[in-house]
C-alpha cells in the first residue's frame, strides 16, 4: 500500500481555506485519488473537545499552555485520524495544521517560537505540501462580514494581530520553500482553486 499523501491549506481567517479544501478534495477524488478532508484544532473526538477549550473557552490561556492544548489535540488528531488515512493510502487534506499554531501563538500572541519549532520537530509528521493562501486584511475582513456567524477567540483579536499572523504565514512560506507554496487567495474561488491544482500535480507529478 503506497502511503497517501499529507496536504495542509493553511491562512488567516478568510482566506478561504475551507473553501478551497472542498474542491481540492473533490478534485481529487473526480481525479480517483480517495481523499480525507479534516481540519484543526480538532478532527478526532477528543482534539474536538480541546478546540471548544480554545476557540469557544473564555480562558485567557497563557502563551506556552495555548501552545501546548494545540499541540495536544493535534497529536490525538494525528494519532487518530491523519496517520491511519495516510496508511490506508489515503490522501488527507487538512484545514489547518502546525504552521498555524507558529503564526497564531508565535507571531500573533507572542509564544517562543524556539519552543513551538521545538514541538513541531517533536511531532513526528510533516505536510508533503502545504498551501498558504494569502490574502490583504480588507479582503478578509470583508469575506468574513459577508460569511457571517459568531467570531471565536482568535476572529475578536484586533487587526494588529491578524497582520502579524498574516506575516508569519508569509514568513514560513519563504523559509521552507521545498514544502509550501505561497498562494495569492484575493483571486476568484475558481482561479485560487487552479492555481491550487497546478501547485498540487507540480509537487505530486500525476
Ligand atoms: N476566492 C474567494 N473570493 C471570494 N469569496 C471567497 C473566496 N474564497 C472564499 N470566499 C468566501 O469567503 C468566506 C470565507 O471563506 P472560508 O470560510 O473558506 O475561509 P477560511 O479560510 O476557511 O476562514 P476561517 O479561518 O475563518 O475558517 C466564505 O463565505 C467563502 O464563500
Ligand atoms: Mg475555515
Amino acid at each position: 500500500m503506497t502511503r497517501g499523501r499529507f496536504i495542509t491549506l493553511e491562512g488567516g481567517e478568510g482566506a478561504g481555506k475551507t473553501t478551497q479544501s472542498v474542491l481540492l478534495a473533490d478534485a481529487l477524488t473526480a481525479h480517483g485519488v480517495g481523499a480525507l478532508r479534516t481540519r484543526e484544532p480538532g478532527g478526532s473526538p477528543g482534539a474536538e473537545v480541546l478546540r471548544g477549550l480554545l476557540l469557544g473557552g473564555s480562558i485567557d490561556w497563557s502563551p506556552r499552555a495555548e501552545t501546548l492544548l494545540h499541540f495536544a489535540a493535534r497529536a490525538e488528531h494525528v494519532a487518530e485520524t491523519v496517520d491511519p488515512a495516510l496508511a490506508a493510502g489515503t490522501w488527507v487534506i487538512c484545514d489547518r495544521f502546525f504552521d498555524s499554531t507558529l503564526a497564531y501563538q508565535g507571531y500573533g500572541q507572542g509564544a517562543d517560537r524556539s519552543f513551538i519549532a521545538s514541538l513541531i520537530g517533536l511531532l513526528g509528521i510533516a505536510p508533503d505540501l502545504t498551501l498558504v493562501l494569502d490574502v490583504p486584511e480588507s479582503v478578509a475582513a470583508e469575506r468574513m462580514r459577508k460569511r457571517g456567524g459568531d467570531a471565536d477567540r482568535y476572529e475578536r483579536l484586533d487587526s494588529a494581530f491578524h497582520a502579524r499572523v498574516r506575516q508569519g504565514f508569509r514568513d514560513i512560506a519563504l523559509s521552507e520553500p521545498d514544502r509550501c507554496v505561497l498562494l495569492d487567495a484575493s483571486a476568484d474561488i475558481q482561479a485560487v482553486h487552479t492555481a491550487i491544482m497546478t501547485a498540487v500535480w507540480t509537487r505530486f507529478g500525476q
